[in-house]
């Protein structure tokens, strides 16, 4: 962490995403800072906290008004604030089409396999570019120096980095693609795929999750587009101009809070009305469909009808944070999720014992700990995910190095985390047996898988993530000097 900000040179940092990262709401005379459920807020905050410089977020809470200044900075009182907040302020009108249409109901859709079937408007396509315009117009507005070092993030600020790009040519600009990307078939029958393409060209360094989805990048710039790939140097040339694309798998901030101790994790467990006798199974996920939480239910009920002897001892707790809830696709999702709860309630449970509970809230980092302390195995099971943070942040926070993690084949940290127990969603026979397995695990094994698991977090955190897209990044402006001088 002391050593991320020496990467940047002295030179202005700026962020701009879609989500920021704190949010203000007004319930009633309360006045609530949130951090939003969000991967991305995950990783980066504690990235900005190190470096300084200024995040610039779409204002989305309902009291975040009222607490900007005139240049809708955030206001905090002097000593609290590692980096400055600008708050962009989008309508109605543009949050359905660039937020809701074009971003989650097309690109999301596009960019999962998930078997949920992207949708395209033109006008939400408009607002897109509308408001990718305003993003970068921000950007330029806050930008103090004419070679900034801009981290553009994900999906939904696609064109940004090109008309950045067209402002300031010098600056160095890193866009991050948090999510997969697909192969070119997948990708080609998006109406504006060359756009979106020519978009994040503009980068002077593009990154993805794993070598897979950069591979799928690549190939579609082939397939669609007029550029030359330097396959040896992982770059493509672009109208004139050399973008490096490769693949920096994000992570979390290490160290994680103060450990938990045993005491705590009791207490943990009690207030959960888990007794000594029972374990617990947890899940926290975003409410989205590539999440794969029906699935993961569906395996649970099938564990209980192969192994009758858990009915009563065993307990899954799923915190489904709610995410996007105005789309139909994910509206189905929740109807259909807490539907298979009730039914594996009323078919397993009985007075005193709930096998399933389904909490579909935000809860705040600090009570999202206290589950994962709590847990005897913690399941991600994504249909498809970029890499997937709670994994992550479950084993980094599991200091006693007890818990078993199960995770999707599916999910981009699965390349990473090889001492978790691998499984495929999509096949509950093998699924169930594998939480069998992780429920039978002995203390020794989990030791040895756990502290393997922490090992790789602990050296691959997120500063090493960002360090290395900075460092990068220097090399590439030194080598780029050289050759003017040539
Ligand atoms: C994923 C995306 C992020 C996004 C997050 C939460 O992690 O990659 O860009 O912020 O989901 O989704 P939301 O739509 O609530 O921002």
């Amino acid at each position: 962490r002391s050593l991320l900000a020496s990467h940047l040179h002295g030179d202005e940092l700026l962020v701009v995403s879609n989500r920021e990262p704190w949010t203000h709401e007004r319930i009633g005379d309360a006045l609530l800072v949130r951090q939003p459920a969000s991967g991305l807020v995950t990783a980066l905050e504690p990235v900005l906290q190190a470096c300084s410089g200024t995040w610039i977020a779409h204002g989305s809470g309902n009291a975040d008004r009222e607490c900007v200044d005139a240049a809708d900075h955030l206001m905090l009182p002097p000593g609290q604030q590692d980096y400055r907040l600008r708050r962009l302020w989008l309508s109605e009108e543009e949050v359905r089409g660039y937020y809701d249409g074009l971003s989650n109901e097309g690109i999301w859709a596009l960019c999962h396999l998930a078997h949920v079937r992207p949708v395209f408007r033109e006008a939400d396509w408009q607002h897109y570019r509308q408001v990718n315009q305003r993003f970068a117009d921000a950007v330029i507005a806050e930008a103090r120096s004419h070679n900034p070092v801009v981290l553009v993030q994900d999906y939904q600020l696609a064109l940004v980095p090109a008309l950045i790009r067209q402002r300031l040519p010098e600056a160095t600009i890193l866009c991050f693609w948090h999510i997969p990307w697909p192969t070119p078939e997948a990708f080609g029958i998006c109406p504006w795929r060359n756009e979106i393409l020519q978009g994040l060209l503009g980068s002077t360094i593009l990154g993805f999750q794993t070598r897979h989805h950069q591979q799928n990048f690549l190939a579609t710039v082939e397939r669609f587009l007029e550029a030359r790939l330097e396959t040896e140097r992982s770059s493509v040339f672009h109208a004139g101009r050399e973008t490096l694309v490769d693949s920096y798998p994000i992570s979390i901030a290490w160290p994680a809070t103060a450990p938990d101790s045993a005491r705590q994790r009791q207490l943990g467990r009690e207030t959960l009305g888990i007794t000594a006798g029972q374990k617990l199974i947890l899940g926290v996920d975003r409410f989205d469909y590539t999440k794969g939480i029906e699935e993961k239910f569906i395996a649970f009920e099938r564990l209980l009808e192969k192994h009758p002897e858990w009915i009563g001892r065993l307990c899954l707790l799923q915190l489904a944070a709610p995410t996007r809830s105005s789309l139909a696709d994910y509206a189905a999702l929740s109807e259909r999720v807490a539907r298979r709860a009730m039914q594996i309630n009323n078919r397993f449970g009985r007075p005193g014992y709930t096998p399933v509970t389904l909490l579909v809230e935000h809860r705040d980092q600090a009570a999202v700990r206290a589950l994962y302390g709590a847990a005897d195995v913690c399941v991600v099971s994504s249909l498809h995910d970029g890499m997937n943070l709670v994994c992550k942040e479950f084993a980094a926070t599991r200091d006693d190095e007890q818990g078993v993690l199960v995770l999707s084949s599916f999910a981009g940290a699965a390349r990473e985390l090889g001492e978790a127990l691998s499984i495929n969603p999509y096949h509950t026979e093998s699924f169930a047996d594998t939480l069998q397995q992780a429920l039978c695990m002995h203390p020794a094994e989990q030791r040895e898988r756990m502290s393997s698991l922490r090992r790789q977090i602990h050296d691959a955190n997120v500063y090493l993530w960002a360090g290395r897209m900075l460092e990068d990044a220097a090399r590439w402006r030194l080598q780029a000097r050289m050759h003017e001088r040539l």
